[in-house]
C-alpha cells in the first residue's frame, strides 16, 4: 500500500552551517525511535550533497525545491535533475505555488521538469493547489484537476505511479490557516478519484497524497487521519527539529 511521508520544504532558508546543524540533529533524534513514516527534507541545492554525506540516506530521504526543465547546456544559473540525482539526494519539490506564482512556472514546463525527474530517478513531489478565491467561489475542484491533467496525465501509468502529490491550498502556505481536516479530505479524495478515472483504481491507491499548509504538531494528527491524507509537505515548522518531530511523530 502506499507510503506515508512527512517532507519538509526549508524553502530559501538556512546557511550551508545552519542547514547542516538542522539536518544533523533531525538525524540525531531519529536515530533509534519508532518511526510509521519516511522522513524527507528538501532543502535549497547548495545543502544536497554535504546533507546527504553527513545523515543516514536510509533515516531520512533527501530532495531538492525545485529542477530545470532542460537537462544541460546553458542555462546559466540553473541546476539539472542529473545535477541533483548526482548528490544523492532522491526527490524533488515540483510545481510549488511559489515556483508558479513568482517564476512563471506553467503546467506545461512543470511536465517537463517531471519528465526529466523521472529520467533521472527522481521522485517528484508534485504540489497542486488554489488560491482563496478558487476555494471561496467553488472553483477548486476544477483548479487541481486542471493541474494534474495539464503536467501529469500525459505519463504512462508506470510513471506516474512514481510520483508524490502534496495538495498545498495557496491560502494555508505561512498564513497559519490549514484547512480543515473535512477540507483537506474532501480534496484528497477528490484527488485520488480523478487519478483512479485516469489511471485506475489500483494506481490511485497507490499514490501518497500529502497536505501542506501551516501545518504543525497540533494539527498534523488529525489531519493524517484522514483516509485520503497520507502525510504532510511541511515549511515553517520543519526548520526547527522539537516543531517537525511532533509531526513525524503524528504517525505514532
Ligand atoms: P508552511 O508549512 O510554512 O505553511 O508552508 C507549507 C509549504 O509551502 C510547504 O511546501
Amino acid at each position: 500500500m502506499r507510503k506515508n511521508i512527512v517532507a519538509g520544504n526549508w524553502k530559501m532558508n538556512n546557511t550551508l552551517q545552519e542547514g547542516l546543524e538542522l539536518a544533523e540533529e533531525l538525524n540525531g533524534a531519529l536515530e533509534g525511535k519508532e518511526i510509521n513514516c519516511d522522513v524527507v527534507i528538501c532543502t535549497p541545492y547548495i545543502h544536497l550533497a554535504p546533507v546527504c554525506a553527513t545523515i543516514d540516506t536510509d533515516l531520512i530521504g533527501v530532495g531538492a525545491e525545485n529542477c530545470a526543465d532542460h537537462l544541460s547546456g546553458a542555462y546559466t544559473g540553473e541546476i539539472s535533475a542529473p545535477m541533483i540525482a548526482s548528490t544523492g539526494a532522491q526527490y524533488v519539490i515540483l510545481g510549488h505555488s511559489e515556483r508558479r506564482a513568482y517564476y512563471g512556472e506553467t503546467n506545461a514546463t512543470l511536465k517537463t521538469k517531471t519528465e526529466l525527474a523521472l529520467a533521472n530517478d527522481l521522485t517528484p513531489i508534485f504540489c497542486v493547489g488554489e488560491v482563496l478565491e478558487e476555494r471561496e467561489n467553488g472553483t477548486f475542484f476544477d483548479v487541481v484537476k486542471t493541474q494534474l491533467e495539464e503536467a501529469l496525465f500525459g505519463f504512462s501509468a508506470e510513471d506516474f505511479a512514481k510520483i508524490v502529490i502534496a495538495y498545498e491550498p495557496v491560502w494555508a502556505i505561512g498564513t497559519g490557516k490549514t484547512a480543515s481536516p473535512a477540507q483537506a479530505q474532501e480534496i484528497h479524495a477528490f484527488i485520488r478519484k480523478t487519478i483512479a478515472d485516469k489511471y485506475g483504481k489500483e494506481i490511485a491507491d497507490g499514490i501518497s497524497i500529502l497536505y501542506g499548509g501551516s501545518c504543525n504538531a497540533s494539527n498534523a494528527k488529525e489531519l493524517f487521519a484522514n483516509a485520503d491524507v497520507d502525510g504532510g509537505l511541511i515549511g515553517g515548522a520543519a526548520l526547527k527539529v522539537e516543531t517537525f518531530m511532533p509531526i513525524i511523530e503524528a504517525f505514532n
